[in-house]
């Protein structure tokens, strides 16, 4: 199969790159490199040993999504091209929505265009409202208390909505859960520019002696250890997760939507702990305020992946802290 992944040169989209030409795909790449690199692509051709069409646009740029479209047959779209950061999204709502609605109307009105009807989207557990109780099914209450999570909502309509008026699409939306962990090479992994939001890269990076410690974000929520819990899924298994949503697209059209999590929920502590343990280390932390808007609990129900995908994360926790740290010690400098 030849697969488009728009967003290839970011954290997931190269992990997507790796592992479709390991199974013998064809894939051509599309990224603006607002947030991807060169190295992330350099480290999937180191992987793979081989080379694909990398095209660097920004794909609300129908034209030149037209080029790559004319220019390779395209059988499937793997659809990860878009902005992340939920702070960010709060000081800068416009560029969120313009980004992210914009990207994926481009993308279906030139997949139509072209007779391409299968796509894979990055939807996120940041759809889900906080309110509801944990595990979360695709059935929870969707209520997004962010522009970030707003988008993903709303690009998810979108998607359902073309599905029932253009019966020959087949859409699959996947809400992840917390990405984390990197490729087995250590070739490539999660490289946030600047200092990073997430718990797993400032783990890493404090471990590297980039800051001088970790803040641990509240201690006084009401779970077990008092710190937030959520469901950290290895990117390996994440992006196994994608192999079999592609399966599924070739047999169902319509729209469906699954989360893709463990159904394990970890504690920030409990992750902070498994890392030194794993990798041998003491990492200096502290403890600080909550940090506004996080929420104590938030884990997946896997099962409907489970059942309809035949998805189920395979990853230990050690296995996500060993790869984080082999990654961080590999940082290639130009990726920093
Ligand atoms: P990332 O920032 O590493 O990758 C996104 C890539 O898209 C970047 O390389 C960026 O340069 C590119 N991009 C953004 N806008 C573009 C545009 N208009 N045209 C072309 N390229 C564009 O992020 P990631 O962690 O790899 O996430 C991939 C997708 O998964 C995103 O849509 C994200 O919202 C979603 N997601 C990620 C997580 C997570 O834990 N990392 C969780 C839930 C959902
Ligand atoms: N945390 C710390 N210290 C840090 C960073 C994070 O204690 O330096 C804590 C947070 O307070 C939270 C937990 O670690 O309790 C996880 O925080 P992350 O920022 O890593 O992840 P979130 O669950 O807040 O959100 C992430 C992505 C969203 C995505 C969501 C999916 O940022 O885009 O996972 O569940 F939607």
């Amino acid at each position: 199969m030849k697969i488009l992944v728009t967003g290839g040169a970011g954290y997931i989209g190269s992990h997507m790159c790796a592992e479709l030409l390991r199974l013998g795909h064809e894939i051509v790449v599309a990224d603006n490199f607002s947030n991807g690199t060169q190295a992330a692509l350099d480290g999937v051709k180191k992987i793979s040993g081989s080379d694909f069409p990398f095209y660097e646009t920004d794909i609300r740029d129908e034209n030149a999504l037209e080029k790559i479209f004319y220019e390779h047959k395209i059988d499937c779209v793997t659809h990860f091209a878009g902005l992340k950061a939920v702070g960010k999204s709060v000081s800068e709502p416009l560029e969120y929505y313009e980004n992210n609605l914009n990207s994926t109307l481009t993308l279906c009105r030139t997949m139509r265009k072209h007779g391409v009807f299968r796509m894979i989207f990055s939807s996120s557990a940041a759809t889900y409202s906080p309110e509801n109780s944990v595990p979360l099914t695709e059935d929870s209450v969707l209520g997004a208390t962010n522009p970030y999570g707003r988008t993903k909502i709303m690009c998810e309509e979108i998607l359902r909505d073309l599905c029932i008026a253009e019966p020959r699409f087949s859409v699959v939306l996947l809400r992840y859960f917390n990405a984390v962990g990197a490729h087995e090479s250590g070739l490539i992994g999660d490289c946030p520019r600047g200092i990073p939001n997430n718990l797993m890269p400032f783990i890493s990076q404090t471990a590297a002696g980039l800051h001088s410690e970790l803040k641990i974000f509240g201690n006084d929520y009401n779970t077990p250890d008092g710190t937030c819990i959520r469901d950290y899924i290895h990117i390996t298994d994440l992006i196994d997760g994608h192999v079999c949503a592609i399966e599924f697209s070739a047999e169902n059209a319509g729209c469906e939507v699954f989360n893709l999590g463990t159904g394990r929920g970890i504690s920030v502590l409990e992750m902070v702990d498994a890392f030194d343990k794993t990798n041998g280390l003491k990492l200096p932390r502290s403890i600080a305020p909550r940090r506004p808007g996080d929420f104590p609990e938030a884990y997946a129900s896997p099962e409907k992946a489970e059942k309809m995908l035949k998805f189920r994360a395979k990853k230990s926790l050690e296995d996500m802290c060993r790869d984080t740290w082999k990654f961080q010690r590999n940082v290639p400098s130009e990726m920093r």
